[in-house]
């Protein structure tokens, strides 16, 4: 049987990982489910880990669900090792979404400064992590979705010697899924040729039961003041059409911060003035999604979960394991190591991108190089990560510096030491590094 374990296991998503476990049992026949987290977590754990043990049981599958805040324990022997931690928790992530907002910049978790801070914090338990797999369960794969998670790719596979790592994203499936709505088809039917970094993705060409819709798509995703493809962390304030007829591929609802900047700056503000930034928002839907876990008849994941932007992403990862298990070689959209894929990125570096799931892990499907327009920005952020994450090992001043200044969301050298320096002293309980 398979061993799995889920580091931030009381994350309000793990009972969607159980449902796309006890959902794909026949194909993955999982032994043992090990949810760690640390004492901070340990009442979400147990509520959701509670709530886990009942879905399984409802089930009447073998399956042993373990909680656990013994991380060492629970990585013998496993199998895969999927992550979704958040340090700092959400008191963190608020300060990574107000702080910037106070200088004119964007505040979000993982894009600017923000998604700088969240991967300063998280890249030394990541390594951390890495070092227990390799002397505890040194075959394991481990697929990451902690944020910002092509920057913690990228660390993993410059860092350790870790190479059976995955980052996995839900923004792939929510664009595939949202161009479906759209157009009023089953997503089954669309197929989507992305390349890039994770959350700067492009749709390189998109197919209608194998056929290119791209033109008339563009035309679609134009025609309103909403463009109908996002996520519900982000807001939708629609694409200038001509814009994106001469763009001629597909962005993600990411790209909305770097190509339309003052206008998502203008609705954060806004909204931190109002219902407060997406980390307050999100205590509210965490605190309604644990009440209903508590509730001792609920077995199944409640459709609440929705309101979260990254629903759908552990069945991503249900079906990722499954198809690295199974030697399936379907195709999906994964962080990887680039390979030669992407021309103008370097070969050991992490990108996103289609790939062929063999049982030896994600072979990525080359594009060549990217359209001119995008391959400058996408070369921007893959050296903002690079940087960002050797900053986050060496614990150097400067080097974290750099990198935010050489973000493009940030306007300025002085603002940018400005913002660090705030920031450095506001997260320092979770920066041991320095
Ligand atoms: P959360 O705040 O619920 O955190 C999950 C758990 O992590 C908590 O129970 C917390 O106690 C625990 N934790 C914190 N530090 C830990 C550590 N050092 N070791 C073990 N556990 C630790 O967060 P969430 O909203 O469920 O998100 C979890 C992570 O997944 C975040 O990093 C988030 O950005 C990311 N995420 C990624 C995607 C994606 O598309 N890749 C989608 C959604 C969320
Ligand atoms: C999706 C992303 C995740 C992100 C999450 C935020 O857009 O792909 O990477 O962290 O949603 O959702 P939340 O509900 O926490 O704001
Ligand atoms: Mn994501
Ligand atoms: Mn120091």
């Amino acid at each position: 049987g398979v061993k799995i374990v889920t580091i931030g296991g009381g994350s309000s998503y793990t009972p969607e990982l159980v449902e796309g476990f006890i959902k794909r049992y026949h194909e993955l026949p999982i032994k043992e489910l090990w949810l760690v987290d640390i004492p901070e977590g340990e009442e979400k754990l147990n509520i959701v880990g509670t709530l886990a043990k009942r879905m399984v049981e409802k089930s009447g599958l073998p399956i042993d669900v373990h909680l656990t805040l013994d991380r060492r324990e629970a990585l013998k022997d496993a199998d895969f090792v999927t992550t979704q931690f958040r340090v700092g928790l959400l008191d963190a992530r608020a300060k990574d979404e107000s702080i910037p907002l106070k200088y004119g910049v964007i505040g979000q978790e993982t894009n600017g400064p923000g998604g700088l801070f969240k991967g300063l914090r998280t890249i030394p338990v990541i390594l951390d992590i890495c070092k227990d797999m390799e002397e505890l369960c040194p075959n394991a794969w481990l697929v990451n979705f902690t944020n910002p998670a092509g920057m913690v790719t990228e660390a993993v596979l410059r860092y350790t010697n870790i190479n059976k790592v995955v980052g996995l994203c839900n923004v792939p499936v929510g664009i595939r899924m949202g161009i479906a709505k759209v157009l009023g088809v089953e997503a089954n039917r669309i197929q989507i040729d992305f390349a890039g970094l994770n959350h700067m993705v492009y749709g390189l060409d998109v197919f209608l039961d194998g056929e290119s819709i791209l033109e008339d798509l563009i035309d679609k995703l134009t025609s309103n003041n909403e463009s109908g493809v996002t996520m519900k962390n982000i807001v939708d304030l629609g694409w200038e059409p001509d814009f994106i007829k001469g763009l001629k591929v597909i962005p993600c609802p990411y790209h909305r911060y770097y190509y339309q900047t003052s206008r998502m700056l203008e609705e954060e503000l806004e909204a931190s003035k109002t219902v407060g930034t997406r980390a307050q928002v999100v205590k509210q839907v965490e605190k309604e999604l644990f009440e209903l876990y508590k509730d001792p008849n609920l077995n199944i994941k409640p459709p609440q979960l929705e309101k979260r932007g990254g629903a759908y992403y552990s069945d991503a990862a249900c079906s990722l394991i499954s198809s690295i298990y199974n030697d399936k070689q379907d195709i999906q959209t994964v962080n990887t190591r680039n390979n030669g894929a992407i021309a103008s990125i370097p070969d050991d570096s992490a990108i996103e991108i289609n790939c062929v799931i063999t049982k030896e892990g994600p072979k990525p499907i080359a594009v060549g190089d990217l359209p001119v327009a995008v391959r400058g920005l996408v070369q921007e952020i893959k050296s903002f990560e690079r940087i960002a994450a050797e900053a986050a090992v060496t614990g150097d001043y400067n080097t974290a510096l750099l990198a935010m200044v050489i973000n493009p969301l940030v306007p300025s050298d002085k603002i940018a030491k400005q913002i660090l320096d705030e920031m450095l002293e506001a997260h320092k309980d979770h920066l041991p590094q320095f």
